[in-house]
């Protein structure tokens, strides 16, 4: 990836971190975009030469495609953009409140399609966009309404903007990673059971580590993966293929 910049959202944590240090290995100038600043800092220092860090709120259009300008400007183009940013509000459909459902579909789905637009506004020159989504996209959790839906957006988001930047050479890929040790899934373990419950339900029996998503970023980023696009790769030890924990179910045996 020598002489290409990544642009790599949500990168000062998780996933988005592992893939900035992968695409950084892999020689590509890396920017680190997030909304938590100080943390972006952090992260471009730890990389070194050829990393920046800039703020970013994907929930603003105004930040996504500020980000996306300077980004331009600053190093003469983009040929790799990955959306890591996520959060989850979580909830039982009858409970959930609306504020809870818009801030996890505002940054899940809103903020996705926003870094699709002013990345695929901004790349002249062909280039990758790969957005993660999860494997809720496809598989339903009892209390995930939210998350669940935004990432099914995620999924034909990635489709239909694969078609239309198609003509541009601008491929568009999703990934939908299962359970990964992240601060995302922090409080998965504070659920007794719940961890056995994802684990008995996934047949590799093991969460991911983020860098096992970052390899599979940086296939989709490489001309090994040219003739890809509009795709979604599960990487979830095989969790796709079975159940979802039942959350609600887990949470209602910690009541009283
Ligand atoms: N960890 C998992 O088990 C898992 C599973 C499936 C999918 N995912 C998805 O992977 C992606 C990365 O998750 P992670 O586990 O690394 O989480 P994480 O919490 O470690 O990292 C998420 C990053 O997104 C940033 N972010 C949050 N809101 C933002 C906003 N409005 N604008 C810009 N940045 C913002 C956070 O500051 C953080 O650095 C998310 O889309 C998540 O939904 C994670």
């Amino acid at each position: 990836m020598d002489g290409t910049t990544a642009i790599v959202v949500g990168g000062a944590s998780g996933i988005g971190w592992a893939t900035c240090r992968k695409l950084h290995s892999l020689g590509a100038r890396v920017v680190v975009a997030d909304v938590n600043t100080d943390a972006a800092r952090q992260r471009a220092d730890e990389l070194g030469d050829r990393a920046a860090a800039r703020h970013v709120d994907v929930r603003n259009e105004d930040s996504v495609e500020r980000l996306f300008d300077e980004v331009t400007d600053d190093f003469g183009g983009v040929g790799t953009v990955v959306d890591c940013a996520g959060l989850s509000v979580p909830g039982a459909v009858t409970e959930l409140s609306l504020e809870g459902w818009r801030t996890t579909l505002d940054v899940c789905l809103t903020g996705a399609f926003l870094v699709v637009k002013h990345a695929g506004r901004h790349m002249v020159d062909g280039g990758s966009i790969t957005l993660i989504a999860s494997l809720n996209g496809r598989q339903p959790g009892t209390g995930m309404s939210a998350y669940c839906s935004a990432k099914a957006g995620v999924l034909m988001l990635t489709e239909v903007a694969a078609l239309e930047l198609a003509p541009g050479r601008i491929r568009v890929n999703a990934i939908s990673p299962g359970l990964v040790d992240t601060p995302l899934v922090a409080g998965v373990s504070l659920v007794p059971g719940l961890t056995e419950d994802y684990l008995e339900n996934t047949p590799l029996g093991r969460s991911g580590r983020p860098e096992e998503i970052a390899e599979v970023v940086a296939f989709l980023a490489s001309d090994a993966a040219a003739w890809m696009t509009g795709a979604n790769i599960d990487v979830n030890g095989g969790a796709h293929t079975r159940r979802y924990p039942d959350l609600l179910a887990h949470l209602a045996a910690l009541a009283p």
